[in-house]
C-alpha cells in the first residue's frame, strides 16, 4: 500500500516524531527530579543516554531499508531528524559522563580515554558523529554536492559499529544478551545494504560501474532534490 502524505500531513508526522524523540530525555529528567533512577542515578542516566544514542542511530539506519521495502520515499524526510536526535542524545551521554561522572577533571578524563578501551571507542564514535551533525543542513548538502555528502555520511556505519563495540566492551558489567541483540540488529541493517549493493552492481564493482546509490538516490537530475532537500526559493 503506497502512502504519500500531503505537505500538511508530513509536517504533522514530523511534529509527532519530534515530540516522540523527547520522551526518553523527559523520562530520565523526571527520574532525576523524582529520585526514581535507582541506587546509582548517575550511572542510570549515563547508560540511558548511551542506549538512546544507539537506538536513534539504529532508527536512522532503518530509514533506507523501510523506504525501499515500503515504497514510502517520504520516509527520507525524517532521516535528518532521527540522525540529529542520535547526536543530541550522544551529547547528553557525553555531558553526563564529563560533568556528573568526572566533574570536568581533564586529567582523569584523559587517563580514562587512554586507559579504558571502551571509553576510547565511545569517544571515537562521538568524534565521527560531529562532522555528520555539522553537515546535516540543506545548505551543507548543497555546498558539498550529493556524492561527496553521501561519501562523508557513510561514516554513520562506522559510528554504529563503534557504538556497538563500545557497548559490547561493557559486558563484564552489563548483561551480555542486550549488546549481542544490538550487534545482530546492526548486522542485519548493514547486511541488507551489502546485499542491495551486490544486487545493483554485482559483487565486483568496476570503474565503469555506477555507484550503488545511483539508481536509488540519484533518480532525479538534481542531487539535492534526490536527498530530499527542498529547492531554494
Ligand atoms: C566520548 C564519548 C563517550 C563516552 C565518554 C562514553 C562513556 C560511557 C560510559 C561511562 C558508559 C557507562 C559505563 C558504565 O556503566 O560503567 C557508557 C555506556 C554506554 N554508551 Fe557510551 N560513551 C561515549 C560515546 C558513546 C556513543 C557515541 C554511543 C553510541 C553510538 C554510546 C553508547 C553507549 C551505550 C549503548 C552504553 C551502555 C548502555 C547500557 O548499559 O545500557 N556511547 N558510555
Amino acid at each position: 500500500m503506497t502512502f504519500q502524505p500531503t505537505p500538511r500531513q508530513l509536517t504533522a508526522i514530523k511534529a509527532a516524531l519530534f515530540l516522540l524523540t523527547l520522551l526518553p530525555a523527559l523520562h530520565y529528567a523526571h527520574g532525576l527530579w523524582s529520585d526514581s533512577l535507582g541506587a546509582n542515578p548517575i550511572e542510570a542516566l549515563t547508560r540511558g543516554m548511551g542506549i538512546w544514542t544507539l537506538n536513534f542511530l539504529f532508527l536512522t539506519l532503518c530509514v533506507s531499508p523501510l523506504r525501499k521495502l515500503s515504497g514510502w520515499h517520504w520516509l527520507l524526510r525524517l532521516r535528518r531528524m532521527l540522525g540529529l536526535t542520535a547526536f543530541a542524545y550522544g551529547c547528553l551521554h557525553l555531558l553526563t559522563y564529563l560533568w556528573l561522572d568526572q566533574f570536568w577533571d581533564v586529567d582523569a578524563i584523559a587517563r580514562d580515554i587512554w586507559k579504558r578501551p571502551f571509553i576510547t571507542v565511545g569517544a571515537t564514535a562521538f568524534l565521527l558523529m560531529l562532522p555528520l551533525a555539522l553537515t546535516s543542513s540543506h545548505a551543507a548538502i548543497r555546498s558539498l554536492g550529493g556524492k561527496r555528502w553521501q561519501s562523508l555520511h557513510r561514516a554513520v556505519y562506522a559510528v554504529a559499529i563503534l557504538g556497538v563495540v563500545h557497548y559490547l566492551w561493557l559486558v563484564k558489567r552489563v548483561a551480555l544478551l542486550d549488546p549481542i541483540i544490538y550487534a545482530l540488529v546492526l548486522a542485519i541493517l548493514l547486511g541488507w545494504r551489502v546485499v542491495e549493493r551486490i544486487r545493483l552492481n554485482g559483487p565486483w564493482p568496476t570503474r565503469s560501474t555506477p555507484p550503488a546509490v545511483q539508481p536509488v538516490v540519484f533518480m532525479k537530475r538534481d542531487a539535492a532534490a534526490a536527498l530530499g532537500v527542498p529547492k531554494k526559493r
